[in-house]
């Protein structure tokens, strides 16, 4: 009996012993896949921001103003075109024939085929399955197979149907042999005003360093992104001549100026400084008060409407909420603001609006 007692115990104690083990391994187990996906989560994270931090490099760095065009009946142009996209980071468009050429159709040993036919028809404009826009581009790398020692027909297709005047043009080709200048040659004959650069012949076994190596000698890169800042610093120069603000009541209202000789004195005088006018509430459709100074009048009869800003007799600037008609020179108008928010911007008495330039 006392032995069957211990023997009892004895099994209680292991079970425990064994109930506690089971238990801490349990425990480690979770932790340390707690641990293990908290580890991935963050990998995780940080793959997403290290490639989130790639894409911006890349669009911090994007051509926009670079664009590859290229027609490839059998893949080789394809393949320098995917280089030169990848090596100057712009996009690509592929010149898609309307009726994909056969392997039949490309067979230049014979005379009747497809390709061969309308390389000797000068008329021959074969049809593009979908027309490329290109007007958001300075720069475009257009490549080709050479026919017959040319261009294929289908490049002049793209050529006759695009307006390409003003930019700037790089040929690229790949062919069995031939070089690229009689294709040039033709391209040349484009009636648009072109900048025609120097073009450039592959063959199927050229490779990435000697498209890199092209491409860097173009500088055309750091050209076209000169260009880009060149166009920023253009646009903030023309909103400095064709806009003013008129600040009221804590307000900016920004003024879109007339194309007359009143407006263009008025910008010069407050590229000096701001003018401040202190303006009267007039029959419940202006502001009007006087500027301090003469400005150029173009009086014409005019109705105004809400937020025309308006000369009146030379020296009384009128910024009207509401409408009349007169014979007055119109300044130019708020655009910012439409007539309700005018209207409560200016209120009911008495304002000051400080001129400003932009
Ligand atoms: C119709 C036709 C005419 C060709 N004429 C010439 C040629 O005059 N000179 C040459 O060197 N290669 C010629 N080739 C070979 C191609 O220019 C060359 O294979 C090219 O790399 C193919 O480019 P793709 O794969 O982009 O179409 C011709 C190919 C075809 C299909």
């Amino acid at each position: 009996m006392k032995k069957t007692k211990i023997i009892i115990g004895l099994v209680i104690i292991v079970l425990l012993i064994a109930l506690i083990v089971a238990g801490v391994i349990i425990i480690k187990t979770n932790k340390s896949k707690e641990i293990n996906e908290n580890n991935s989560i963050i990998t995780n994270n940080e793959e997403t921001k290290e490639s989130n931090e790639n894409i911006d490099n890349k669009k911090g760095t994007t051509s926009k103003n670079i664009a590859v065009v290229y027609f490839s009946a059998t893949g080789t142009t394809k393949e320098i075109a995917e280089y030169i996209k990848e090596e100057a980071n712009c996009d690509i468009y592929e010149i898609v024939p309307k009726q994909k050429y056969t392997s039949s159709d490309l067979n230049y040993g014979d005379n009747n085929t497809r390709a061969t036919k309308e390389q000797r028809d000068k008329n021959a404009r074969p049809e593009i399955k979908e027309k490329i826009d290109v007007s958001n581009y300075d720069t475009i790398f257009l490549g080709y197979p050479i026919w017959w020692g040319d261009v294929p027909k289908i490049i002049l297709t793209f050529i006759d149907n695009t307006n390409l005047d003003g930019k700037t043009i790089i040929p690229f080709c790949t062919s069995g042999s031939s070089g690229i200048s009689q294709s040039e040659n033709t391209l040349k004959q484009y009636k648009g005003s072109v900048n025609w650069l120097s073009g450039k012949r592959f063959s199927s076994s050229s490779r990435k360093d000697e498209i890199k190596n092209w491409i860097d000698s173009l500088n055309i890169i750091n050209n076209s992104q000169e260009n880009e800042e060149e166009k920023v610093n253009d646009e903030g120069e023309m909103n400095s001549m064709n806009e003013f603000i008129i600040e009221v009541n804590n307000k900016e209202l920004v003024v879109k100026v007339e194309d007359n000789s009143s407006s263009k004195a008025l910008i010069e005088k407050l590229k000096q400084g701001n003018v401040t006018i202190n303006a009267r509430d007039y029959s419940n459709f202006e502001k009007v008060g006087e500027l301090g100074f003469s400005l150029p009048t173009n009086d014409t009869q005019i109705t105004t409407k809400p937020g025309d800003v308006i000369l009146y007799q030379g020296n009384n600037i009128c910024l009207y909420y509401g409408t009349n008609s007169w014979n007055f020179t119109k300044l130019g108008e708020v655009t910012n603001v439409n007539q309700e928010e005018l209207k409560n911007i200016l209120g009911d008495g008495n304002v000051t609006m400080t001129l400003k330039s932009k």
